[in-house]
């Protein structure tokens, strides 16, 4: 099973690595894992000393870089505009959220249930939430975007999504990196096309308004990785971002935290297993 993790060297054959350096890939979820470091070395890298593992593998690893690279890219934020943040209390959304609000926006979250949405307000300092499990999502959201939405975080499409495209202004960003709604569904969406999400009424919104959802991979923005990672630590350091985390002991316990966890929401933030 593919998986991103951190681990330690025990054994290299490349100069680069050495025993004992902490390193960040896919190394998937194995105790130990036979690494390539010049086939896939846009996957791997040796982690910066000087950080607990959590912050190498959350804020600092693929979910943090996801959400500055996200922002740097299709974001572009300015002070005062409306940011809604689709899947915000997972590992990336509650990144994306806190960096909106550090950049002056007013940020509404997306959370499963009333405890998930009272935490993004009173944890990560998010402006409102809505519960996607609500009633209607939709209304609950537009009461909290009067002046409409002028970018658009979404990691999940469904509910989410079909609340917020009407709400989007014309021209609004919008960041589409990831499907969580359907992981588990029978059929498959593309990411990209958003799938069943997208009735006719939505795609004629966003026809009329010009809104086209940008997907990016992070592995492609990885050259700018150390100037990212700069400034999420100095962010984490100075205390102006939390990196929340939920930890999960035991190998065993990985098929049912996946499922638990990222599919039916039992975490806050960034969900690891330690081995
Ligand atoms: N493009 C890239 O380069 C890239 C990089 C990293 C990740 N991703 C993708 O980005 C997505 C998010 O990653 P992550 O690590 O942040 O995930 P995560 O930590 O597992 O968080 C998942 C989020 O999705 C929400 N969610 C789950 N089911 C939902 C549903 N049916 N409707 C609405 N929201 C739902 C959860 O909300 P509650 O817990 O509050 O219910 C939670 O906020 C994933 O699809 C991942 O594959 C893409």
């Amino acid at each position: 099973m593919a998986g991103f993790a951190i681990g330690e060297v025990v054994a290299s054959r490349d100069r680069r690595f050495r025993i004992g350096d902490v390193i960040h890939g896919d190394l998937g979820w194995q105790d130990y894992a036979i690494v390539n470091s010049y086939e896939r070395s846009e996957y791997v890298y040796k982690c910066s000393l000087g950080y607990s593992d959590e912050e190498l593998i959350g804020i600092l690893g693929v979910t943090g870089l996801t959400a500055y690279f996200g922002l740097q890219e299709v974001g572009r934020l300015n002070a005062g505009e409306t940011v809604v943040v689709g899947g915000a209390t997972g590992a990336c959304g509650a990144i994306i959220g806190q960096l909106a609000k550090l950049a002056g926006c007013r940020v509404i979250g997306f959370g499963g249930g009333s405890e998930k949405c009272r935490w993004l307000v009173e944890e990560l300092g998010f402006d409102a939430a809505v519960d996607y499990k609500g009633n209607d999502p939709a209304t609950d959201l537009a009461l909290n975007c009067p002046d409409g939405v002028d970018f658009f975080s979404d990691a999940v499409g469904g509910i989410v999504t079909q609340s917020t495209i009407p709400l989007m202004k014309p021209g609004a960003r919008w960041y589409h990196y990831g499907n969580v709604s359907t992981y588990d569904s029978a059929t498959l969406d593309a990411p990209v096309d958003l799938g069943k999400a997208m009735t006719p009424t939505l795609r004629k919104i966003c026809d009329d308004r010009n809104l086209h959802p940008r997907f990016l991979l992070v592995f492609d923005y990885y050259c700018q990785r150390l100037r990212a990672e700069g400034e999420l630590a100095a962010l984490l350091k100075a205390g102006k971002i939390k990196a929340p985390t939920t930890i999960v002991e035991g190998f065993e316990k990985l098929p049912d935290t996946l499922i638990n966890g990222t599919l039916r929401g039992n975490r806050y933030g960034k969900l690891n297993v330690r081995l």
